[in-house]
């Protein structure tokens, strides 16, 4: 059977789902590999840099991130070293249109994870990916970038 991707409805702010924890991933099957096909689709479709399975409604461990450089999943994903330097960066996510936040962040974080066939490695991300990879990894665990922001910004002023 040929499978097609698909753009899944994104859960959109006020929605309880996105506060509910994510389960890990422990078979790595077909079913996981649509659910990333759809959810790279889903990100680029609307213009994103990271999107978390719960944001789609699945509730499993699996976040796609790409900002611009390639696509990278990530499965069961964990932060396994920060950098002590911050930067507070203005913030979006695709479950808050159109609101953006000053949110601090390290500069850098190296991430270990499984890959879509459940093999173990780490990826290493600065600045925008690192970013990317903290606010998809906080929605594993049901916190939003609005939990984070020191400071809101006026959509008007974000550009
Ligand atoms: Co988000």
């Amino acid at each position: 059977m040929d499978t097609f991707m698909a753009i899944r409805q994104i859960i959109q702010e006020g929605n309880a789902f996105l506060r509910k924890k994510s389960r890990e991933v422990t078979v790595f099957d077909q079913r996981l590999h649509t659910l990333l096909d759809d959810m790279k689709e889903t990100m680029d479709g609307a213009n994103g840099v990271g999107l978390a399975a719960v944001q789609v409604g699945v509730l499993r461990q699996v976040i796609v991130v790409d900002v611009g450089e390639d696509l990278i999943e990530l499965i069961n994903p964990k932060i396994i070293e920060t950098s002590e330097e911050t930067a507070s960066e203005a913030e979006g996510c695709l479950s808050f249109p159109g609101q953006y936040g000053m949110v601090e962040r390290p500069l850098k974080v190296k991430v270990e994870a499984q890959d879509r066939d459940g093999n173990l490695f780490t990826v290493e991300g600065e600045g925008l990916k690192a970013r990317a990879f903290c606010h998809e990894i906080d929605h594993l665990g049901g916190v939003l970038f609005v939990d984070l922001v020191t400071e809101m910004i006026d959509a008007d002023d974000a550009d």
